[in-house]
């Protein structure tokens, strides 16, 4: 991996799985790296991990179900640091298996949709000024080839509900806001992509679905570094990854008025009024 000496770093979702990972490596490549999730102990230990390798890392702990929460989280990240080269939204819950029952956050919004897409969409856009004061700056969504179209007539799934197709829903929003912020973000010198790592890594998420892992952390790891970090992926953006390979998601992405759709309720469900751009 190229040096990152100089850089910083934000990893959601650092505390297990491939963000932990990913934190790590970016970590040991020189950049200063927050790690995120909200297990604190987990959190301390991970960044003394990756001191006693040598790195520089800071743990703060937030639920991301929490919209107010998400919000702190933010302005934890910009009162910690002058700025940010790379955020990567990695945090998610799985389809929570085949009896998962549908789950609402406080605000009873459906909560793999809230956890997996809406607290990125928030986060991103409060850390957006300074992402662009620090250009080139990119932001990795992780992302997943488990897609499903969004149901504008019932987003939070009230109907027909079923854990995997809220996970894959959730997933699929990601992609949508992606495509939706990259336009966005032309000429700022931000950009920022998304992928799907590698199907059912070794991870705690992978394990409680009750799933035999086919990946090892690695190699999902590995593409993500890839998004975040290499050199022929500079300027590039608005891009959907399967692995290491630039690939197709599905075909609600590539629909403006839905990706305009998504944008315009996202604001709403997030109390805000004309951001991320
Ligand atoms: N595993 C796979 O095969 C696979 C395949 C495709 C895509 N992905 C995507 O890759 C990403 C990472 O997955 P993983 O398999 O590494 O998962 P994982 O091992 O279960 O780790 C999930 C991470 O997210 C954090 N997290 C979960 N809920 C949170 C919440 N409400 N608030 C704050 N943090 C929360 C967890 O931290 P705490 O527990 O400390 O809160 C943990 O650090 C996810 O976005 C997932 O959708 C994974």
């Amino acid at each position: 991996m190229e040096n990152l000496t100089g850089k910083f770093a934000f990893v959601t979702g650092s505390t297990d799985g491939v963000g932990r990972m990913v934190a790590s490596q970016l970590a040991r490549a020189g950049a200063e790296v927050v790690v995120h999730g909200r297990d604190a102990d987990r959190g301390r230990q991970v960044v003394a991990e990756i001191e006693a390798d040598g790195g520089q890392a800071r743990f703060i702990a937030a639920d991301l179900s929490d919209t107010g929460q998400v919000r702190a989280l933010a302005q934890s990240v910009l009162q910690r640091t002058q700025r940010l080269d790379l955020l990567v939204n990695n945090a998610g819950i799985g389809s929570g298996g085949p009896d998962g029952k549908r789950q609402t956050n406080a605000a009873g919004q459906e909560l793999r949709f809230a956890v997996n897409y809406l607290a990125g969409f928030v986060l991103t856009s409060e850390l957006l000024p300074m992402l662009k004061a620090s250009a080139p700056a990119r932001i990795v969504n992780v992302s997943s080839a488990g897609q499903q179209e969004i149901d504008f007539g019932d987003v939070m799934l009230t109907r027909g509900y079923s854990g995997g197709r809220a996970y894959m829903q959730s997933k699929l929003a990601q992609i949508l806001f992606t495509f939706d912020l990259a336009q966005r973000l032309q000429g700022t010198g931000v950009t920022v992509n998304c992928l799907h790592p590698a199907s059912y890594m070794a991870t705690t998420m992978v394990r409680e679905a009750g799933v035999t892992p086919w990946s090892t952390v690695e190699q999902g790891a590995q593409a993500i570094l890839n998004l975040a970090t290499s050199p022929t992926l500079e300027g590039r953006s608005g891009l959907y990854f399967d692995g290491l390979r630039e690939s197709r998601a599905n075909a609600q992405a590539y629909d403006p008025a839905a990706r305009a759709k998504l944008r315009a309720l996202s604001l709403d469900l997030a109390g805000m009024s004309a951001k991320p751009d």
